[in-house]
C-alpha cells in the first residue's frame, strides 16, 4: 500500500540543490575502483540504480594520493578520475538524480605503501590510530605518523580545492567534505588526536580552524549552496575522543552557518546502535546554531526516518547499508515493502555480485 504522506517522499531543497525526496544515499567505500584508482565503469551503474533517491553521496574518494588509505577507493584528482567520474554523474543525471562527491583525505588512517615515495602517513599529530588498518595480507596496526608542519596546511587545503574543482569538471552538483569517523578532518577537530601548539591546535576555535579554511577553499569553488560536511563527533574508538563534544559541534555549526553551506550531515544513530550510549545528543546542538539543511544517519529504517522528520529532528536521513542492498529503497518505503538483506561479504571489492545485482520490487 503507498503512504503518500510520508514526509520523507516529499521534495525538498538542500541549499541550492532541489532534490526530488529527502531519502539520502550514505556515502559508502566499496572498493572497487581500478588502476590508477579510477571508478570502474560498473560504478555508474550502481550509482544510476540509486537515483530515486534524493541526494545521492558518492563513496569517500580521495582528493590526493596522500589522502589514500585502502585499496581500489577513487580519487578525483587527476584527469583519468574525473573522466571515469564524469560517467556516473551523466548516468544518475539521466536517471533523474543527483550526487554529490564525498571529498576525502584519511591523515592518519592509511599506511606508507599508500604514500607517495612510501613516506609516513600525515596528521595534525604524531599519534596512531588504536585501529587495523585493511590490507590484502590481512589486519595491520596503524603506525604513528607524522605530524604536518604548520607550512604545510595550506597545501592539504589547495588540494581539497583541486579536487572540488574537479568535481565540478566531472559533472557532480556538488561536494561533502568528510569530516567523520577519524579521518584527517576529524582528526584536527578532536583533542584526542590534535595535540598541536600552533594555530591548528589546542582551542576548539583552532581545531575548527583547518575545516574552516577547507570550507572557504570549497564555497569559493562551487558557492556555498552546493557544499555540505559531514561529521560523527561522538566517541566510537578509543583513540577518536574529544573532551566537549558539544563545545565542538557547537563551533562547528556556527562555522557551517557563517559559510552558508548547504547541509550538516551528522552520524549519530538510532537507539545507539554504533555508538557507547550515554552519548549528548548533538541534533539539537546543530539545530540550534546552524539554519542549513541537517541530515541524520545510523541505523535508520523508514519509520525512524520519518518519526525524525515528523519531530523536526533532521531534514532529510542518509541510509547506508538498506540503499546498498535495495536500489529502489524509497519505492520500497514508498509501499512499505520487505528489504533485500545486504550481503556483507560482498561490501568491499570484488564485481556485479552483491554490489549491482540487487533486486528491485517487480
Ligand atoms: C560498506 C560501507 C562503506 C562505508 N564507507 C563510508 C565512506 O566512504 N564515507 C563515510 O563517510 N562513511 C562510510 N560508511 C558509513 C556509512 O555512510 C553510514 O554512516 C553507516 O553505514 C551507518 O548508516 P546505516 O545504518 O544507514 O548503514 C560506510 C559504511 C559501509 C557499510
Amino acid at each position: 500500500m503507498t503512504q503518500p504522506t510520508l514526509k520523507l517522499l516529499t521534495p525538498f531543497t538542500i541549499g541550492d540543490v532541489p532534490v526530488a525526496n529527502r531519502i539520502v544515499l550514505a556515502p559508502m567505500t566499496r572498493s572497487r575502483a581500478g588502476e590508477g584508482n579510477v571508478v570502474a565503469p560498473l560504478t555508474a551503474t550502481y550509482y544510476a540504480q540509486r537515483a530515486s533517491g534524493g541526494l545521492l553521496i558518492t563513496e569517500g574518494t580521495q582528493v590526493s594520493q596522500e589522502g589514500v588509505g585502502y585499496p581500489a577507493t577513487p580519487g578525483v584528482h587527476t584527469d583519468a578520475q574525473v573522466a571515469g567520474w564524469r560517467v556516473v554523474t551523466d548516468a544518475v543525471h539521466a536517471a533523474g538524480g543527483k550526487i554529490f562527491a564525498q571529498l576525502w583525505h584519511v591523515g592518519r588512517m592509511s599506511l606508507p605503501a599508500f604514500q607517495p615515495n612510501g613516506g609516513l602517513p600525515v596528521a595534525p599529530s604524531a599519534l596512531a590510530d588504536q585501529s587495523n588498518a585493511f590490507t590484502a595480507t590481512g589486519p595491520v596496526p596503524y603506525g604513528v605518523p607524522r605530524a604536518l608542519e604548520t607550512a604545510e596546511i595550506a597545501r592539504i587545503v589547495a588540494d581539497f580545492g583541486h579536487a572540488a574543482r574537479n568535481a565540478k569538471a566531472a559533472g557532480f552538483d556538488g561536494v561533502e567534505l568528510h569530516g567523520a569517523n577519524g579521518y584527517l578532518i576529524d582528526q584536527f577537530l578532536r583533542d584526542g588526536s590534535n595535540q598541536r601548539t600552533d594555530q591548528y591546535g589546542g582551542s576548539v576555535a583552532n581545531r575548527v580552524r583547518f575545516l574552516g579554511e577547507i570550507i572557504d577553499a570549497v564555497v569559493a569553488i562551487w558557492g556555498p549552496g552546493h557544499v555540505g560536511i559531514r561529521l560523527s563527533l561522538p566517541v566510537s574508538r578509543p583513540s577518536l575522543t574529544d573532551s566537549d563534544p558539544v563545545a565542538l559541534v557547537t563551533a562547528i555549526a556556527q562555522r557551517a552557518e557563517q559559510a552558508h553551506i548547504a547541509y550538516v550531515h551528522m552520524i549519530q544513530p538510532v537507539a545507539g546502535v554504533m555508538f557507547a550510549a550515554g552519548q549528548p545528543q548533538l541534533a539539537p546542538v546543530i539545530r540550534k546554531h546552524y539554519h542549513g539543511a541537517l541530515i541524520l544517519n545510523g541505523g535508520y529504517a523508514g519509520d525512524t526516518a520519518e518519526a525524525a522528520l515528523q519531530a523536526g529532528t533532521a531534514d532529510a536521513i542518509a541510509f547506508g547499508v538498506p540503499f546498498l542492498a535495495n536500489p529502489d529503497l524509497p519505492a520500497r518505503i514508498a509501499a512499505g515493502a520487505a528489504l533485500n538483506p545486504p550481503q556483507y561479504d560482498k561490501l568491499y571489492g570484488g564485481g556485479a555480485e552483491g554490489y549491482t545485482d540487487y533486486p528491485t520490487l517487480p
